[in-house]
């Protein structure tokens, strides 16, 4: 796709760019103050249950996606704002048409008005790398996708890193390892397309092969299944709300929203502000609110960094703005398609 961008290293002057850029993300990488959980006790499979291979420590487990099923596990509780994250490994080799997501949604209970916070990863053809996007729906906001596209600063099928999601009152941060790549600041003009109810954690891996990669041109190749994906040291810090009593859940949550909003990484610092520049420069393909063609007038919460304006307008990959239907699948789980046609 972007050939500039597939020449790192070999030009001296990028190299050092790319040296500075590794810097940053490292000064940025001041770990956070973890607490995780055993599997067992917050989470439980949520569909092809022999897929879902809990490790003998407790503390892991594999989703597993061969011909007969994909695999997922759920939340036992659903949560009011909170903290969610998981180190993940994906499944290597040729991986096209594979969706593993980690996301929360509460789609199960509010079917017309769910709310939803994405990660979403996209597997290749072999030799090619990872993609990935990132997303948010509120109140059923389903008309009004809100996807961003991003490579990846490493191969996530190498080693284990940390994915994780901050949702508050305030703000939702995605965060890879400790660098947030996304922050979403509530404004008032986005109204119920903020989630705000409570909400599930999720992880499944399954065959997106109609779109995942390429726009469905590579399906799944199970010739090379089964496919793995391992997490491990989940984290669940949040309110645990039943989501009908929302009102009186509120009330008695507001200790532990304050205690979540004084954490680490509820906030932005400058050195990790530099380094979610840094890395949305490099490293994102693709915004909603640079789409121009599908929303005329950016959404609300956009916040328009002339620099990234520019990049969009000079690699003209606006041209995807066009499509953006939804498409179930197994378990009522909707998704947006990434319509990339660009062979990276
Ligand atoms: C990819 O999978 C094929 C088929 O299973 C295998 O022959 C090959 O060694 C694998 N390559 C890597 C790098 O694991
Ligand atoms: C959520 O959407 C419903 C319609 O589906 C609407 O009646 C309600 O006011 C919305 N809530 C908010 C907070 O915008």
């Amino acid at each position: 796709m972007d050939h500039r961008l597939r020449c790192f290293g070999t030009i001296p002057k990028v190299s050092f760019l790319l040296l500075l850029l590794s810097l940053v993300f490292s000064f940025a990488n001041a770990a956070f103050d973890l607490a995780t959980i055993p599997f067992n006790d917050a989470y439980s499979p949520l569909f092809g249950d022999a897929n879902v291979v809990r490790s003998d420590d407790g503390y892991g487990v594999k989703l597993l996606l061969d011909r007969f099923t994909g695999s997922g596990f759920i939340s036992s509780g659903m949560y009011q704002y909170g903290f969610f994250s998981a180190k993940i490994k994906l499944p290597s080799n040729y991986t096209a048409g594979i969706c593993v997501a980690f996301y929360t949604s509460n789609g199960d209970v509010f079917e017309k008005s769910h709310d939803e916070l994405d990660f979403e990863f996209l597997g290749n053809v072999a030799g090619k790398p990872w993609r990935f996007q990132t997303n948010l729906y509120g109140n059923g906001s389903t008309s009004r996708g809100r996807e961003e596209r991003y490579r990846l600063w490493f191969d996530p099928t190498k080693e284990y890193h940390r994915y994780s999601i901050l949702w508050t009152a305030k703000n939702v941060i995605f965060y890879i390892d400790e660098v947030p790549i996304r922050e979403i600041i509530r404004s008032e003009e986005m109204r119920g397309d903020y989630p705000s109810k409570p909400m599930s954690l999720y992880a499944t891996i399954w065959d997106a092969s109609n779109w995942a990669t390429s726009d469905g041109k590579y399906k799944v190749n199970y010739k090379y299944a089964p496919f793995v994906t391992e997490f491990k040291d989940l984290v669940l810090k949040g309110c645990s709300a039943d989501p009908i009593q929302e009102i009186s859940a509120a009330e008695g949550c507001s200790g532990q929203h304050a205690d979540l909003e004084a954490q680490d990484y509820a906030a932005v610092t400058p050195l990790r502000r530099l380094a979610m520049r840094r890395f949305r420069q490099r490293y994102m393909y693709y915004s909603y609110c640079y789409d121009t063609l599908r929303y005329p007038v950016p959404l609300p919460e956009c916040d328009i960094v002339p620099a990234e304006k520019q990049r969009f307008k000079e690699t003209g990959r606006l041209r995807f703005g066009g499509s953006h239907r939804r498409q179930s699948r197994r378990r009522g789980r909707t998704t947006t398609p990434v319509e990339d046609t660009d062979d990276m």
